[in-house]
């Protein structure tokens, strides 16, 4: 495994729409064990392969349950609404209270191709909807409704 450098903010990469996973191979294996390795030095809940300049639609998450891959990824249903502060890896020292769905229901595959659901809130909601927006080329600062002071964090 090894330690990948996260794009920032300024990077074009971080605005493009990234392609679907075709190849479960052991070249996906290896960017995903990089990415892991990569999120938890940086002390992250969620990495998107857009983030270590990889256009392919990959995110993974820990938010303290066990690391989630999830490949092709797609929220097929979201419920309700939460206010709640977010940040991002890429944009080191922006904070923003963001309006996202409570409850979200995502569709992916794994690291061998194998489809999946996840049903998450809060929290955990929040992370899928910010990670899958990275593979649009989206940043959490669109969903921001109030910003937050650094000296308040
Ligand atoms: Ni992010």
């Amino acid at each position: 495994m090894a330690i990948r450098n996260i794009v920032k903010i300024g990077d074009p990469i971080l605005n493009k729409v990234c392609r679907p996973v075709t190849d479960f191979d052991e070249r996906l294996w290896q960017l995903l064990d990089d990415m892991r390795e990569t999120l938890a030095q940086a002390d992250g809940v969620g990495l998107a392969a857009p983030q270590v300049g990889i256009l392919r639609r990959i995110f993974i998450m820990d938010v303290g349950d066990g690391l989630v891959e999830a490949i092709n990824p797609e929220i097929v249903s979201e419920k309700g609404v939460q206010e709640e502060t977010e940040g991002c890896l890429s944009l080191p020292n922006e904070w923003g209270i963001t309006k996202r769905p409570r409850k979200v229901k995502l569709k992916a595959q794994d690291r061998y191709g194998k489809y999946f659901f996840i049903t998450a809130e809060d929290l955990k909601a929040r992370c899928i909807c910010h990670e899958t927006d990275h593979l649009n080329g989206v940043l959490f600062t669109s969903h921001v409704i109030r910003k937050i002071d650094p000296e308040e964090t």
